[in-house]
């Protein structure tokens, strides 16, 4: 089952398949506890990953996130990043340990670029090389980079030790399957697909509609499980309504016949052609 299942990383070790977003999440008091217990809820249903990000509500997101685990971090894998314009040499490591004090804890498992800035990409990997040595994170990505992009890191010396590429990628978004997706396959490297269900977009869709209902399961369920059969992906809805977590849970074991893959093909076709990625 996708929640218990695991994507191996190039250098090494594993990160979950399946985990829970923060995007929006820590933007107001008055939703704080509903985030809380969102996160909480995720956790006991047996979600073990989450994303979050200093960008996300302020630092608002990682601090939700920190009540959220507190008292249960071992076995859950905690992912961060970095915004460009903090990503300097000695930026990064202070946003680093802004993000863990907010966090409440000594180590993120990823520590992620955002995206693409304007500080010299050597200068980011060199800063998340030190925070591997210095046991401030267990391993280090990028986020929102296009092949080109991947190129010009994988030609950094450390730039091989790159774990993940977490980008935009969903049913409705399909492009990064011409080349992004070949290209990390090719080199193990597994993809963060953000944004499973185009943040709501998707769901009133009326082939995805129709199959969920042949399916008996929701429209959500099936956008989300149709990313979870891809090998090397992993994937992080965001949900605060707590029917929406337990709908997402349930995901992980909801299986896609090969008849309904064609039909969602026909539906909301692959790319025909290089497009250039899409980013939210
Ligand atoms: N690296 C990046 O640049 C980047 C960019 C975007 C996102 N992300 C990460 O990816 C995560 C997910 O992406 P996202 O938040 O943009 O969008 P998303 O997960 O595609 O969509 C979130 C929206 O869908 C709703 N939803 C979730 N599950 C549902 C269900 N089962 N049925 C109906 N509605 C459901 C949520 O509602 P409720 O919250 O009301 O339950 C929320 O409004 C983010 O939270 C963030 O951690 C990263």
């Amino acid at each position: 089952m996708a929640l218990m299942r695991k994507v191996p990383l190039p250098g090494g070790g594993a990160m979950p398949a399946y985990g829970l977003g923060t995007w929006r999440m820590g933007e107001s008091k008055r939703e704080r506890e509903a985030e809380v217990t969102a996160l909480r809820l995720g956790l006991d249903l047996g979600f073990t990953l989450i994303d979050t990000a200093e960008m996300y509500g302020d630092g608002g997101a990682e601090e939700i996130v920190g009540t959220a685990i507190k008292g249960r971090r071992d076995g859950l894998f905690i992912v961060s990043k970095v915004l460009p314009g903090n990503a300097s040499r000695t930026g990064t490591l202070r946003a680093c340990e802004r993000s863990l004090k907010r966090l409440g804890i000594d180590c993120l498992d990823l520590y992620l670029l955002h995206w693409p800035g304007a500080h010299p990409l050597d200068e980011t990997v060199d800063a998340f090389e030190t925070l591997v040595r210095d046991g401030k994170i267990k391993r280090w990505g990028v986020s929102n980079f296009d092949t080109g992009e991947m190129e010009a890191l994988m030609r950094l010396g450390a730039g091989k030790t790159c774990a993940t590429n977490q980008v935009l990628y969903n049913l409705n978004r399909r492009g990064i399957e011409f080349d992004l997706i070949p290209w990390s396959r090719k080199r193990g490297l597994p993809i963060m697909a953000y944004s499973p269900v185009d943040q709501g977009r998707l769901l009133g869709h009326a082939a995805l509609v129709g199959i969920a209902k042949k399916l008996q399961a929701s429209p959500a369920q099936v956008a989300l499980a149709w990313l979870l059969r891809q090998d090397g992906m992993v994937v992080i809805p965001k949900a605060t309504k707590p029917d929406h977590v337990r709908d997402n849970a349930a995901a992980a074991t909801l299986a896609l016949p090969r008849e309904i893959v064609a039909e969602l093909d026909r539906a909301l076709p692959p790319p025909k052609s290089r497009k250039p990625l899409e980013m939210l």
